[in-house]
């Protein structure tokens, strides 16, 4: 293992009817409260009008964001900032997914901060200060909801980048099993994708002697591997939504990333493909990463073997561990295609003629990825093959 300090603040609340306690939460941090939401998924679900029954009986000053993009755009950030600071916003509170939960991110410490929301995400600006925030978390995926990053898509340039900063952790997060039932099913699917991602870029470290964290990321996959074909076939079912939505917040809140840096190159090339297209980032992912895991086998083929005998139960008697590390990476492809994740770029009507410029664009701060560093041409390959 390295050396590691572990720290996260976040209080999160996890259970059925626990949104109730917005009514001690919010007023901690003051009385006006920007409530900031997506497209309209939480007034179809009858979500919306709970937390503003709840902010009224507490007498919030309520002022409101609608219409937050998934893969939230730098527009709408500035929109957010511009009203927290005419308003002299106390606490925003987030209510979706990973989009708005990203967005609050940067409109909270935009607001604390003379120029432009676009200098934290680019980090010529560091975010020294944040308005407080917290979370209504509607879909499980990212674990934006206890984690300090943010990703943020600025469409007149074509670039997406994540950022954040120890001031950019939710103050509370509340996760009912319940508020995730309407998720429709893509989303669901894009959203297993997603958290087993975060795992996988965690379990491909170069760290030695880390039995437990491999045993925990193996826990958390085998998990998500059990669950997801029961949820997708029972979306309201409570205690599948329950796991789900537990899962999704440990793969990515720090748990599982003690004594180690994990590789995040595979999302550094997802995010360089949905600046150019806007296609969700989970998709995206499930095309990209096994074609990672090919490309770098050869880096730790024992650990691909681990991955594969532990989490894809591949019978390794007779075979090499390359063959049996292979073997996973098909048993993973075919994992996610079963229940209907893409896997070729060209699903979503890609072809190869903007590949230069996603290179160039994953390529933005030079080489990247931990466990093994990736150039130009190992971008390339990794696309060619996601054609
Ligand atoms: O906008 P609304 O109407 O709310 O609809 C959303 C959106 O269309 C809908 N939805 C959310 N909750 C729902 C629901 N529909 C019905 N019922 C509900 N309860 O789902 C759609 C997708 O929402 P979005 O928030 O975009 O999804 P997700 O949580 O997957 O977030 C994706 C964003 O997070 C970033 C991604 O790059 C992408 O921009 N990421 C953030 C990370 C982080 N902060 O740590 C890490 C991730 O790796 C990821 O990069
Ligand atoms: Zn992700």
């Amino acid at each position: 293992m390295n050396e590691f300090t572990f720290y996260n603040p976040t209080k999160l609340i996890f259970g059925k009817g626990q949104v109730e306690q917005l009514k001690e939460l919010v007023p901690q941090y003051g009385k006006k409260v920007l409530v900031v939401y997506g497209g309209g998924s939480i007034k179809r679900n009858g979500l919306y009008d709970q937390v503003m029954s709840l902010l009224n009986e507490i007498d919030s000053e309520v002022f409101e964001l609608s219409g937050v993009e998934p893969n939230p755009r730098l527009s709408t950030v500035r929109r957010g900032v511009e009203m927290a600071k005419e308003n002299n916003i106390d606490f925003i509170l987030a209510v979706g997914g990973g989009s708005v939960i990203d967005c609050t991110k940067a409109i909270a410490a935009g607001a604390k901060y003379e120029g432009d929301a676009w200098d934290l995400v680019t980090k010529k600006a560091f975010a020294k200060e944040a308005l407080p925030f917290g979370t209504v978390l509607t879909l499980a995926a990212t674990g934006s909801e206890m984690n300090a990053g943010s990703v943020i898509t600025n469409w007149e340039t074509n670039e997406k980048y994540g950022w954040g900063s120890p001031v950019t952790f939710p103050q509370f997060s509340i996760l009912d099993p319940e508020n995730t039932f309407t998720v429709p099913k893509d989303h669901t699917i894009y959203g297993m994708v997603d958290m087993m991602s975060h795992v996988f870029e965690q379990y491909f470290n170069n760290a030695t002697n880390t039995p437990l964290q491999d045993r925990m990321c193996e826990s958390v996959l085998n998990t998500v591997i059990e669950t997801a074909p029961k949820l997708i076939e029972d979306l309201e079912n409570y205690e599948l939504r329950e796991t789900i939505l537990y899962s999704g917040t440990i793969a990515l809140n720090g748990m599982l990333q003690m004594g180690y840096n994990g590789d995040w190159a595979s999302h550094n090339i997802e995010h360089a493909v949905s600046a150019v297209y806007d296609i969700p980032h989970a998709g995206g992912l499930a095309i990209i990463f096994p074609n990672w895991m090919k490309h770098n086998l050869k880096v730790n083929p024992s650990r691909f073997a681990q991955l594969a005998v532990r989490v894809f139960n591949v019978d390794s008697a007779g075979k090499s561990e390359e063959e049996v590390a292979l073997e996973g990476i098909e048993k993973l492809r075919e994992f996610w295609s079963s229940f209907g994740a893409p896997s070729r770029l060209a699903d979503y009507d890609i072809d190869d003629s903007q590949l230069d410029l996603m290179a160039d664009k994953a390529m933005a701060n030079g080489e990247f990825g931990n466990f093994n560093k990736l150039n130009k041409e190992d971008v390339l390959a990794i696309l060619r093959a996601s054609l």
